[in-house]
C-alpha cells in the first residue's frame, strides 16, 4: 500500500510502498502524481536503482534533458547528470561537484525550463553518525501566497532575466574562491566558451502559474536571474534581494537530510533548492535525471 507522510508545513513527502525498479501501474503511478505536485518535493527511501531504472521512472512524467555539460553525464546514458566530488584516474571531477551553489530551480534559463528533477542518492557523506550535504527546498507557491496582495499586483507585470552565461560565469569564479581557501578540494570543470553561447539569456515574468496545479508561484533566483528587466539596476537589485529573503525565509523551507537509497524528486516550477558543501574531502555520490517542462507564457529569447 503506498503512504503519504508529510514532512513540512507547506511542502515536502515521503512515500512508501512503492518499488521504483519495477514500472508502476497505472493507479499506483496516479497516486504518486498526485501526491508529488501536492507536496512539491518526495522522498521515496530505501531505492536499490539502477541508471535505466531510474530512467524508465523519470521518463513516465516527461521528456529527459540531456544536460548542456557532457562532462557530466554518464557515460552511455546521457539523461542521467553526475553531481560528485569524486575524480576519475586521471584526478578530474567525474561529475559537476558545485551544483546548487545558489538557490535556484534546474534549467530556469532554457526555453522550456523543467518541469521535475529526480536525484537518487548513492554515496553519502556522514561524519559523527550525521549525514553530510544536505539540500534545501524553499516553495515560492506558498511564498507567492503570502505576499500583500499589492505586491502580487505589481509582479504581475514585471520579467526578470535568466541567464545561464552569467550564472555559470558567478558559479565557477565563487568555486575558485573556495578552492583558494580550501573549503572545497576538487577542480570543477570550468565553462567552455561553447557551453556559455549555446544557451542563450530569457526574459520571463516573475510570477508564473504551475501548469499541473494552477498555484501562483515566484519565478526568480539568486543562482539564475541577473537582473531585472526593463527596471533600473539598483531598484531591480532591492526588488530581487527581497523577493529572495522572502521565498527563502525558514518558514517555506524543507531541508534534507540524505540517506543512501533515497530517491527525491521535486517540482522546479514550484520550488527552488540549494546544496550545502560542508563535506569535502568526504565522497558524495548522486544521479539526476531533468523532465523537461513546458514553454513559459510571455517569455522571450534574448539575442
Ligand atoms: C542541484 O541539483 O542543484 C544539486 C543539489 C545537491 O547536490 O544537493
Amino acid at each position: 500500500m503506498i503512504t503519504v507522510t508529510k514532512l513540512g508545513k507547506h511542502l515536502g513527502a515521503r512515500i512508501t510502498g512503492v518499488d521504483l525498479s519495477k514500472p508502476l501501474d497505472d493507479n499506483s503511478f496516479a497516486q504518486v502524481y498526485e501526491a508529488f505536485f501536492d507536496n512539491e518535493v518526495v522522498v521515496f527511501p530505501g531505492q536499490k536503482l539502477t541508471p535505466p531504472q531510474q530512467i524508465a521512472f523519470t521518463q513516465r512524467f516527461g521528456t529527459l534533458e540531456h544536460h548542456v555539460r557532457k562532462e557530466a553525464r554518464l557515460a552511455d546514458h546521457p539523461e542521467i547528470f553526475i553531481l560528485s566530488n569524486k575524480v576519475n584516474d586521471q584526478g578530474e571531477a567525474i561529475g559537476a561537484q558545485d551544483a546548487g551553489r545558489f538557490w535556484h530551480s534546474d534549467l530556469s534559463y532554457k526555453t522550456h525550463p523543467s518541469l521535475l528533477s529526480a536525484l537518487y542518492a548513492i554515496e553519502i557523506p556522514v561524519k559523527d553518525g550525521k549525514p553530510l550535504g544536505d539540500t534545501r527546498f524553499a516553495s515560492s507557491t506558498a511564498a507567492y501566497k503570502a505576499l500583500p496582495e499589492a505586491m502580487k499586483q505589481k509582479l504581475a507585470e514585471l520579467k526578470n532575466i535568466h541567464s545561464y552565461r552569467d550564472y555559470r560565469i558567478k558559479n565557477y569564479a565563487a568555486q575558485q574562491e573556495d578552492m583558494r581557501l580550501g573549503i572545497r578540494t576538487v577542480q570543477e570543470h570550468a565553462p567552455t566558451p561553447e557551453q556559455l553561447a549555446s544557451v542563450p539569456d530569457m526574459a520571463t515574468p516573475v510570477v508564473r502559474v504551475h501548469p499541473v496545479t494552477k498555484r501562483k508561484g515566484l519565478f526568480v533566483s539568486e543562482g539564475h536571474t541577473s537582473h531585472m528587466y526593463d527596471m533600473p539596476q539598483e531598484e531591480g537589485d532591492k526588488l530581487l534581494r527581497q523577493l529572495y529573503d522572502h521565498i527563502t525565509s525558514p518558514e517555506f523551507v524543507y531541508t534534507h537530510h540524505w540517506e543512501p537509497g533515497d530517491l527525491l524528486m521535486w517540482d522546479n516550477i514550484a520550488l527552488q533548492h540549494k546544496a550545502t558543501f560542508d563535506y569535502d574531502p568526504l565522497p558524495r555520490l548522486l544521479y539526476r535525471t531533468t523532465v523537461r517542462g513546458p514553454a513559459v507564457a510571455d517569455s522571450k529569447v534574448l539575442a
